[in-house]
């Protein structure tokens, strides 16, 4: 069986959606959904809203319209793991934990942000003006999103490449930094689903809120849909006169939602002389086909938003099931940890009883071999080289073992570690400390545990 890709993908909770989210985004993604081999997770991106929303009526609207519309068109909240951004707690944190190690530089080169600081200056106003953190800081919360759930493939609009690459980015430098060893975060690949064009709106530019030439997905109903759609922008050739379908954006639309063969009848339809009146006519139906189940769904989920909680509360739960313990595993790498795990290492001497220190063997990510020594609390103090073989590995801990291992010692100065020599060759290295004195006790603490495991 191949493993399963994960997909992930959120929707800002700003708005109405409209048919442009549907067909571009929601579409798409529930159709890949349905794949064996697919472990979705879908999410509304309510953190990201506060950016550019502060009417908290709009926000609170805008969850439930997207909430229920994503269940309306046919997302299983059995098979996708299906929540809220602001539900799950360890996103925040991650966000802050990534924030402390992302570049400000690259924050400045995110387009969102240089969009707004090239309005100021087209202004003439201060090139910061009306930017908050929130908008400054977005990719990050946007990788937070991504990394919290090791996504392999997010599906979004091309506008959010770059924000893909900047979580790869600060991926790679968590893993750096703090993996010894250990890749914690899967770098994300974006998915562009190249068949889905963009909608165009009733101007024939993207379909979008920020136009005002949007159509309407269930909002007002069959009436407001067709309204919608007779002010569609077409050219002024009367009916009879042959169109040109490549060159309509209702053709567009029309095709985005017809089969193969509706689209060659609807063209040969158009270069036949159909009016644009008819053409209008025959889009309304096509779309009522599709959406008019939905709407029913969708007005009856509007009307028991308890059953949307309870559906939003369990995909919580689900999420939170992985990022509870993925989190804690975050938190020990960059050090917010027990007590325990640092007390003095005069405080620990060799005990009898309880766990006792000991070396662990794993293959890194390249596949070689190396140990770990961890002591009684569990504290990690040493992490081998990689080995070519389990049996070079197994040799040089036992050595570690049975020799005199402060004799072995050389303490690093720029980062207060400590490096292991055999014979003149580098076999493993401590961690970092604060300071000498903090260095001193690791090394204390890593002689009294070998001392410990001899006496064993
Ligand atoms: N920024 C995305 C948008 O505006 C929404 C989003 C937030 C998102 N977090 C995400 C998309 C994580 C994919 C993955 O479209």
């Amino acid at each position: 069986m191949s493993k399963k890709s994960r997909v992930l993908t959120g929707i800002t909770t700003s708005g109405t959606p409209h048919l442009g989210n549907y067909a571009g985004a929601i579409r798409p993604a529930i159709m890949a959904s349905r794949q064996e081999n697919v472990d979705a997770f879908f999410f509304m991106a309510d953190y990201h809203a506060l950016i550019k929303c502060d009417d908290p009526a709009r926000v609170a609207r805008s969850r439930l319209e997207i909430a229920a519309t994503w269940l309306a068109a046919g997302l299983d909240s059995n098979r996708v793991t299906f929540y809220r951004q602001s539900d799950i707690p360890e996103i925040p944190e991650l966000s802050w934990i990534l924030t402390c190690l992302t570049p400000k530089g690259l924050m400045n080169r995110a387009h969102a942000y240089k969009a707004s600081v090239d309005q100021n200056e087209a202004k003439g106003v201060e090139p910061d003006d009306g930017v908050n953190m929130g908008l400054f800081s977005y990719p990050i919360l946007m990788a937070a999103d991504i990394l919290m759930f090791n996504a392999h493939k997010v599906p979004v609009g091309r506008d959010q490449i770059q924000h893909l690459e900047m979580a790869r980015d600060i991926a790679q430098r968590f893993n750096h930094q703090y993996g010894a060893g250990r890749d914690y975060f899967v770098l994300p690949e974006v998915h562009i689903e190249e068949n889905v064009a963009t909608l165009p709106g009733l101007d024939g530019r993207k379909m979008s809120k920020s136009y005002n030439n949007t159509i309407p997905l269930f909002e007002g109903g069959a009436k407001e849909l067709k309204v919608a759609i007779a002010r569609i922008q077409t050219d002024s050739l009367l009916p009879g006169e042959a169109k040109d379908p490549d060159s309509s954006h209702l053709f567009t639309l029309y095709s985005a939602f017809a089969s193969a063969e509706q689209t060659a009848a609807f063209r040969q339809q158009l270069l036949d002389g159909l009016g644009w009146g008819e053409a209008k006519k025959a889009l309304t139906a096509l779309l009522e086909n599709e959406l008019a189940p939905m709407r029913e769904r969708y007005n009856d989920l509007m009307g028991k938003p308890d059953q949307i909680e309870e559906i939003l509360q369990e995909g919580a739960k689900k999420a939170r099931r992985e990022a509870t313990p993925f989190i804690q595993e975050i938190r020990q790498a960059i050090g917010l940890r027990n007590v325990q795990a640092v007390a003095p290492a005069v405080a620990a001497p060799a005990k009898k009883s309880g766990k006792a220190a000991r070396f662990v063997s794993f293959r890194d990510e390249q596949g070689l071999f190396r140990f770990r020594l961890l002591a009684a609390t569990g504290q990690e103090l040493l992490l081998s080289i990689p080995f070519d073989n389990p049996k070079e590995a197994g040799l040089a801990s036992k050595r570690l073992q049975n020799e005199n291992i402060i004799d072995l010692v050389n303490k690093t100065g720029h980062d207060h570690s400590f490096e292991i020599h055999l014979d003149g060759q580098l076999v493993a290295s401590g961690f970092a400390a604060a300071s000498e004195a903090e260095q001193d006790g690791n090394i204390r603490l890593l002689a009294d545990s070998i001392e410990s495991m001899k006496a064993e």
